[in-house]
């Protein structure tokens, strides 16, 4: 073996080692996370806060709060914005809302809502269809830190000029400007449209179903988990939809070859949204 094979051979137990860290002493689970993703946020956070070597970091995992909740916020990236792949909001505006128009009530699950641009896309969607107020959301996230930024709903002004882009071509209708109020550096987003939003704490890896949710996106979440997580996932996904519902996922995720394949219709093949099949 080289040197440089024995020191990746090292580095490997070393993360296995931190993985299991995490599960043993807090009961965050990233066994089933792609392994390539966390090791590249595992040797990131590693420079930056200049660690010798993976094992102190272990050491600090099982010690050190603080950095617990450091490395927690690199494991899951959080990007996201609002009207994020406007084709898909757009297949929304014109197939989705009239399906969702025709139940009495509507539920709604934004499962990895990271910081909660989506929900308030989506609000605003259901507020100029005239459907919001039968609808309840649930917004939920792992990361306590994302989900109260979602719930203060106040994002940098210098995103906007991409949001009111993003708005117009998911066939907006208004003007953006009417759903925030702007200051010097930030917007802030029109309580009303938080008005039927739970944002709530719910791991998908560890917590159980929804009952009878009518569409549930889950966008850019999957993409972090192994193919054995995420078949565990998309069957949560499907015990949590009431017949006819609706699955969103992001545009670089499937449904397809997974064991809950055939449960789901296809209701737009590249932009990742399904139907549980009757
Ligand atoms: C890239 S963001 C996606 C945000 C939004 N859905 C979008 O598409 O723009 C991924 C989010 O998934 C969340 N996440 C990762 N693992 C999770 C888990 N096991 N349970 C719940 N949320 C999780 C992260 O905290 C992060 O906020």
């Amino acid at each position: 073996m080289t040197d440089r094979e024995i020191e990746l051979e090292n580095e490997n137990i070393e993360v296995e080692l931190l993985i299991e860290a995490l599960v043993k002493k807090h009961g965050f689970d990233f066994r089933d996370y792609s392994r390539v993703h966390i090791k590249r946020r595992i040797l990131e956070v590693k420079q930056r806060l200049r660690y010798e070597s993976i094992s102190m970091m272990i050491k600090d995992i099982i010690y050190d709060r603080e950095f617990l909740n450091k490395l927690l916020l690199s494991f899951s990236i959080n990007y996201t914005e609002m009207f994020r792949d406007p084709d898909v909001y757009l297949f929304m505006r014109n197939e989705i809302i009239d399906l969702l128009r025709t139940f009495p009530f509507v539920k709604i699950w934004h499962a990895g809502c990271s910081t909660g641009e989506e929900v308030y896309s989506l609000a605003i969607m259901l507020k100029e269809a005239g459907i919001y107020n039968k609808t309840q959301i649930y917004a939920t996230d792992f990361n306590d830190k994302v989900l109260k930024m979602a719930e203060d709903g106040i994002y940098p002004i210098e995103y906007v000029k991409n949001y009111t882009s993003n708005y117009q071509q998911a066939g907006g209708k208004e003007s953006f400007s009417d759903y925030y109020i702007a200051d010097d550096n930030n917007v802030i987003m029109d309580s009303s449209l938080r008005k039927k939003v739970v944002f709530a704490n719910h791991n998908l890896v560890t917590d159980g179903v929804f009952g009878e949710i009518h569409l549930i996106m889950c966008r850019n979440v999957l993409i972090y988990f192994n193919k054995n997580l995420q078949d565990r996932v998309l069957h949560l996904f499907k015990d949590s939809l009431c017949n006819g519902g609706v699955l969103c996922l992001g545009t670089k995720e499937t449904i397809e070859n997974s064991t809950a394949e055939s449960d789901f219709e296809t209701l737009d093949k590249k932009l990742k949204i399904y139907r549980l099949k009757y």
